[in-house]
């Protein structure tokens, strides 16, 4: 077991399932709606935390009705949100999510009217009693002083950052922690066509992922060695909201365990894939036998 703490958000994901993926200027019903929470860094804590490790968030809670869904689920799912900067006006992020039944694919339309989780509410974290600290690429100019703090005065403290989206000058961040973890959407809009390329056009001392789908995910250490897994699919695609936080949530506990990268990111498929054939992230581990 290991304190985990994560800075990113928490979001309101309203998911309307559909039984195919709507024509644009149409009309259609959903065969089903749900409002869960979500946000990145906080559905990588959900599955570290089903996976035995103790987990903080820190990120933004503005005090209207949809944050309390929000907090009740990080209640329910045993995750510390003491650090959380609290608002009282304002509007908590919201996702409206078309989920296609025939192929497990999310389509997001995100709204979003709510400051970012500062350095300066960083620095009232006590990060001492923390084994590792994830953060998601977002907000650069803040994120990157809350490397630079970590560099400074917790060295020995391990981080990921999560680069998903390219956003202005966020390779800047790219020298500041222990693992990297890029999405396939990030590499493409880069130019790149596959993920050992990218990965490989690192500089020589970056650990880093980069997953891509069906075709598995792909990791570099130090030493410029590159390891490739497969992807583990299920026998039907049900859900992939979610498929990358599981993939990093799987990466970050077996580092955090000291595992080998090569054996991490094969568990990581194997988590990520598995949370595809389900809804949500309820029970995963406990469905799951690598
Ligand atoms: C899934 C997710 C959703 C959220 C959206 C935010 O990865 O975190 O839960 O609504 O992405 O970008």
């Amino acid at each position: 077991m290991a304190n985990i703490l994560a800075i990113g958000i928490a979001t309101l994901d309203i998911i309307n399932t559909v039984e195919f993926y709507p024509d644009e200027d149409s009309e259609q019903r959903a065969i089903s709606q749900q409002q869960t929470r979500g946000g990145n860094a906080t559905n990588t804590l959900t599955v570290l935390s089903q996976l035995g490790h103790q987990c903080s968030w820190g990120g933004v809670l503005i005090d209207e009705p949809d944050s309390q869904i929000i907090q009740r689920d990080l209640e329910n799912n045993h995750i510390d949100f003491a650090a959380c900067k609290r608002l009282a006006d304002g509007k908590m992020p919201t996702s409206y999510i078309t989920l296609n039944q025939q192929t497990g694919s999310r389509t997001i339309v995100h709204h979003r009217d709510c400051p970012e989780f500062s350095f300066e509410d960083f620095t009232q974290i006590d990060l001492s009693q923390f084994d590792w600290v994830h953060f998601e690429g977002r907000n650069v100019v803040e994120t990157k002083l809350m490397l630079l703090h970590l560099k400074q005065h917790h060295p020995a403290l391990p981080c990921s950052l999560e680069i998903e989206k390219p956003r202005p000058d966020i390779e800047s961040l790219f020298d500041l922690p222990t693992l990297l973890l890029f999405s396939q959407h990030y590499a493409i809009s880069q130019g790149f066509t596959d993920a050992s390329s990218l990965l490989s056009s690192l500089s020589t001392n970056i650990i880093a992922t980069c997953a891509w789908g069906n075709a598995g995910a792909w990791a570099i250490d130090q030493h410029t060695k590159l390891f490739h897994s497969p992807a583990f699919a299920p026998k039907q695609v049900i859900d992939t909201l979610g498929a990358g936080d599981t993939f990093n949530a799987g990466l970050i506990d077996k580092l955090v365990n000291n595992t080998e990268l090569e054996q991490a990111l094969t568990y990581a498929c194997q988590l990520a894939g598995h949370k595809c054939g389900q809804v949500g992230f309820a029970n995963l581990s406990h469905t799951f036998e690598a």
